[in-house]
């Protein structure tokens, strides 16, 4: 049965340790088992992306296999080719499908019509692989994430979302600290707070996202007025665990959501983070493919 990443749901307790556990392997040795061996993998982008972009096209190739990168704009889909049609062709020429998108309508429909897996590289709602790669950078600082408290601050998004679903199924404490009207639903798990101070006490790490997600452009002004207590600086990170890490699943805008120093400090793992990417999603994509 073909087997799909959408939500991060997908996946059990065991599987996403098992696949921490992988991705580590992979980062010591990179090109072992070459799982795609000349197989490709289309990487669809609706929207703009330095990161996944790279880390998906770069972890293809390092699995042996081929990254078709496909633009949006220029696919059939942007002229009202069904996401139903799409997957129908790609699934004959690929061994996997990742998709950056809008509505999670439309990846879901993909999916549901595709006969290889389907990776959500970022949509509206969801953002797993950003989890994995996050949970990757708390395991590689704490060892495991059994019992750790990740404390997210700003708007219930899809990253926090995901940060909920995933981290909760791997036995991480999320909190979610936002302001009101921004708040993520109960349903994704973890605990909702207003006061970030709350929200990041115990915590072994604070992370944060932009103020403004793709998409919300023209609610940009409302959202920063709304998010301005909710920045990561220095004072934030104090009161967290003695030991807490900050996080940033990037891209950042250093005085809005994190301050300079935060981002460039001595606490963040940020940068471990993006590079994190790389190795959680070829684990990712073993386990789908294989
Ligand atoms: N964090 C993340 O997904 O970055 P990109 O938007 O650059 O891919
Ligand atoms: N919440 C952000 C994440 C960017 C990686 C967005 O959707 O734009």
């Amino acid at each position: 049965m073909t087997r799909h990443l959408l939500t991060g749901a997908e996946l059990s307790a065991d599987e996403i340790h098992a696949l921490l556990d992988r991705a580590l392997e992979l980062k010591r040795e990179p090109s072992q088992p070459q799982v795609l061996g000349g197989r490709s993998v289309a990487l669809i982008f609706e929207k703009p992306s330095t990161r996944t972009r790279l880390t998906f096209d770069t972890g293809v190739h390092e699995l042996g296999g081929h990254p078709v990168v496909l633009r949006g704009d220029e696919m059939q889909l942007s002229r009202g080719e069904s996401p139903r049609d799409t997957a129908l062709v790609l699934s004959r020429h690929v061994s996997a499908i990742g998709i950056r998108t809008g509505a999670d309508a439309i990846i879901e429909e993909l999916a549901e019509h595709a006969t290889v897996p389907v990776i959500n590289m970022l949509t509206a709602g969801h953002h797993p692989c950003q989890a994995l790669a996050d949970l990757l950078t708390l395991k590689e600082a704490f060892g495991d994430v059994r019992g750790l408290k990740l404390a997210y601050v700003g708007d219930g998004n899809n990253v926090a979302r995901s940060l909920a679903i995933v981290g909760g199924l791997a036995g991480v404490e999320i909190a979610v600290a936002s302001p009101p009207g921004y708040e993520l639903e109960p349903e994704a798990g973890g605990t909702r707070h207003t006061d970030p101070y709350e929200a990041v006490a115990g915590a072994h790490a604070i992370y944060a996202d932009v103020w403004v997600s793709m998409g919300d452009e023209e609610t940009a002004d409302e959202r920063r007025a709304a998010l301005e207590p909710y920045r990561i600086d220095d004072a934030l990170l104090e009161a967290a665990a003695p030991d807490a890490i900050a996080l940033h699943c990037l891209p950042a805008h250093p005085g809005e959501e994190i301050t300079e120093s935060v981002l460039y400090g001595e606490r963040q793992r940020i940068w471990d983070q993006a590079e994190n990417r790389r190795h959680a999603q070829k684990a990712l994509i073993e386990l789908l493919v294989s």
